[in-house]
């Protein structure tokens, strides 16, 4: 705890310390106290998260214009269990507070360090994640943003080199994907793993996917009245975007993020726009080498996007 400096922080090199902090009944506990907020891997948390509550809490609220997507940063309404269960002042457990069942929380928490209670339960797991081209500009961008206040910005270049070698919040990408992926096949029941450019290309299809995988399936008069469809709708970029809470709202206590800084492109294929032909050849050959063998594969272009 003592090694997590300011210098340490500064220098985005906290990543590695990771690994050597004392885990307290399976938690990471002040390493992602130090970090929450800002160290996001930027797969689609924010979309998952309202796709998840919309569906799973659609009989308490139905899609109206009262529903609390509408007034709420899907953050606030699925939050990071790592926020809520800590106390701020002296790192301890607390119980979770009493939300509503089915609780949704989210993490960034990588599957190894979960705690028992959430691995070896009946705790139903969704995983999303993204190609590492657009990830990494999207962490890029959002950290830049979002960091003068915390963080002085890093240039492209050596941000992409500290991501190369692992130096990112929450551990290597690959590690990430990879924890969670093995345990999806291992245990499908429990993990069900999504690709962000899949969700994209076929929302209606991993909308269902998710309402079945948590035991909520949309019944067939649900189906012909279009509450699959008004659910997207609702969670859809177009629309949480403009949002005035998105538009201008905030959340954290000590450290204010804007929640506008979730809501950027929201395309696949960005990352076209600033990486140099040495970084594409240096992170492919990473990712052959890190996922062979794995059957897992990334899509980088859009394929409804011909340009
Ligand atoms: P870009 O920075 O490429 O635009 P996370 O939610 O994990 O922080 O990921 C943020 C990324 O998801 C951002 O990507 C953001 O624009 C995109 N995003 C946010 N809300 C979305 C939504 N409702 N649908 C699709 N993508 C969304």
């Amino acid at each position: 705890e003592k090694e997590v400096t300011e210098e340490n922080k500064r220098s985005h090199d906290c990543k590695e310390l990771i690994v050597s902090l004392p885990r307290e009944k399976g938690w990471i506990t002040p390493y992602l106290h130090l970090f929450q907020g800002f160290c996001v891997p930027k797969s689609g948390t924010t979309w998952l998260k309202a796709l998840t509550f919309a569906i799973v809490k659609r009989q308490h609220f139905p899609i109206s214009e009262n529903h609390p997507l509408l007034v709420f940063n899907p953050h606030e309404l699925v939050p990071p269990f790592e926020f809520v269960i800590y106390d701020e002042n002296n790192w301890q457990v607390h119980e979770l507070p009493k939300m509503p069942e089915p609780r949704l929380f989210g993490t960034h928490v990588p599957f190894a360090s979960l705690a028992k209670s959430i691995k070896e339960t009946n705790t139903k797991i969704i995983y999303i994640c993204r190609n590492l081209f657009d990830t990494f500009i999207s962490t890029w961008v959002f950290v830049n943003r979002i960091m003068p206040e915390f963080l002085p910005a890093l240039p492209l270049e050596e941000a992409f080199e500290r991501y190369c070698k692992g130096i990112i919040g929450f551990g290597p990408s690959w590690n990430h994907i990879l924890g969670y992926w093995r345990e999806s096949i291992a245990r499908p029941d429990k993990v069900l793993f999504l690709k962000y450019e899949d969700v994209k290309e076929d929302v209606v299809f991993n909308v269902k996917k998710i309402a079945e995988f948590l035991g909520y399936p949309f019944t067939e008069e649900e189906e012909s009245n279009g509450v699959i469809e008004n659910i997207i709708k609702l969670c859809s970029f177009e629309n949480m975007k403009e949002l005035m809470v998105n538009k201008c709202g905030t959340m954290g206590k000590g450290r204010i993020v804007e929640n506008k800084y979730f809501f950027r492109k929201a395309e696949i294929g960005d990352w076209v726009n600033y990486f140099s032909p040495s970084m594409v050849e240096k992170l492919s050959k990473i990712i052959e080498e890190k996922f062979s063998g794995s059957d897992l594969s990334f899509r980088l272009c859009d394929l409804n996007n011909s340009t």
